[in-house]
């Protein structure tokens, strides 16, 4: 068993229902040994989404990253299609096997840097031990002097691997439950937007932003700052939606059960085809296939722990949050694009203007994360109470308490 060091009866009180509810323990974004508690109770078990199948369409395409706890995994399209998520620790003595075979002065004690590419075979640069593209052993010089040792027995550690919506989500648990039977509500909302047949720009990689990672998941997802941190900006209001009392001015509509793996919301916009930008239209033809209804709509949704979307009509922009400490997470950043608008020869015009625009909001964004931590250290830190735009929040600390429980009875 293991116990968290903040008692979870603190936490009974941010998942009740949302009249009632207040914010977390303030500790729950500070403490080093609740965090610790966090890795084994969310991260350890959870599927978590590492980057786009359209980031590698052809064999042997690979890129790197690193998880929540340090792992750093390879990710590879193999030769028959199939994609892979393994450990990039080299199974001789445990070198990095994408890092670069040397580096300038000023780099000696640096991390490697991510890599990306194309290749058949992995070869780690320190001994020259070589693996394949389901991280098989197939190389290793010099070895033939053991009788203990086959290629055959060595193999770069994989992780469960998961494809949805043309998201690919990686597991260190082989029990893990499978993800996409709890994302069918997703999968409703999503079905007209074609997702998976979308194509992502680049990911942007923020590294070491100074807050907690549920800050930058609550700020992505709450809709009650939108009019107030952004009132400057453009006209963010949403249309109201009468047929859901959560969905007035300004707020999502959510709704999540416990044991879902998603949280949702819809809101109906003031404008068809709505941008974020001063246009108030989006840059790029809408998605031909979505209903008239839905041309009104954004989405904005949560596939905890790690993958933050928000859908307009022409595109959808996506995060993955990745903590690195308790005070600390890298963030990826990165859009998709329908086929059709990709092609588009103003492509990279309308692009930069559509980025410069979502850089607006992160401007007001990312420094209000990092100015709440620092109120969360404080002696003065509240347990807020929730407004009716918080109501994401309620729900994100449902989630969380689920799993906190699940460790503590494990
Ligand atoms: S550590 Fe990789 S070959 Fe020796
Ligand atoms: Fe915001």
């Amino acid at each position: 068993m293991n116990r968290s060091p903040l008692p979870l009866e603190a936490f009974e009180a941010s998942a009740v229902e949302l009249d009632k509810a207040v914010t977390l323990p303030p500790k729950a974004y500070t403490d080093p040994a609740f965090y610790e508690f966090e890795q084994r109770a969310i991260w350890d078990h959870s599927w978590m989404c590492v980057g786009r199948a359209d980031q590698i369409p052809n064999p042997g395409d690979y890129f790197t990253t690193t998880l929540a706890g340090g792992e750093k995994v390879i990710v590879a399209r193999n030769a028959g299609g199939e994609i892979n998520v393994m450990s990039e620790v080299c199974q001789h003595r445990g070198m990095c096997i994408t890092a670069p075979p040397g580096r300038p002065r000023d780099e000696w004690f640096e991390p490697p840097p991510e890599a990306s590419g194309n290749t058949r075979t992995f070869r780690c640069p320190y001994h020259w031990w070589i693996y394949d593209l389901d991280g098989q052993l197939v190389g290793a010089p010099d070895m033939n002097h053991r009788d203990d040792f086959e290629r055959s027995d060595i193999r770069l550690p994989r992780l469960e691997v998961e494809m949805w919506q043309g998201f690919i989500f990686a597991n260190f648990d082989a029990d893990a439950p499978a993800l996409a039977p709890t994302l069918g509500k997703a999968d409703k909302i999503l079905a007209n937007y074609h997702l998976d047949e979308m194509v992502s720009t680049p990911p942007e990689i923020l590294e070491g932003m100074p807050f907690n990672w549920k800050l930058m998941v609550e700020n992505f997802m709450e809709g009650y700052h939108n009019d107030r941190l952004h009132h400057d900006l453009y006209d963010l209001s949403l249309g109201d939606d009468p047929d859901n009392e959560s969905m007035t001015k300004g707020h999502l509509g959510f709704d999540y059960e416990p044991g879902e793996g998603v949280l949702i919301g819809t809101a109906r916009t003031a404008h068809k085809d709505r941008g974020l930008n001063a246009t108030q239209r989006g840059f790029f033809p809408p998605i031909d296939t979505l209903t008239d209804d839905e041309h009104w709509q954004m989405v904005f949704m949560f596939v905890p722990p790690t993958l933050l979307v928000g859908l307009s009509t022409d595109s959808a922009f996506w995060f993955l949050v990745t903590p690195t400490g308790p005070e600390t997470l890298n963030m990826s950043m990165s859009y998709v694009h329908p086929r059709s608008s990709r092609d588009l020869k103003m492509f990279d015009h309308l692009f930069s203007l559509q980025e410069a625009a979502v850089q607006l909001f992160n401007d007001q964004d990312l420094p209000a994360n990092t100015a709440t931590q620092i109120g969360l250290r404080s002696r003065f830190a509240p347990r807020g109470k929730l407004a009716k735009g918080d109501i994401f929040l309620a729900q994100f600390n449902h989630w969380l308490l689920e799993r906190y429980r699940a460790e503590e009875g494990a």
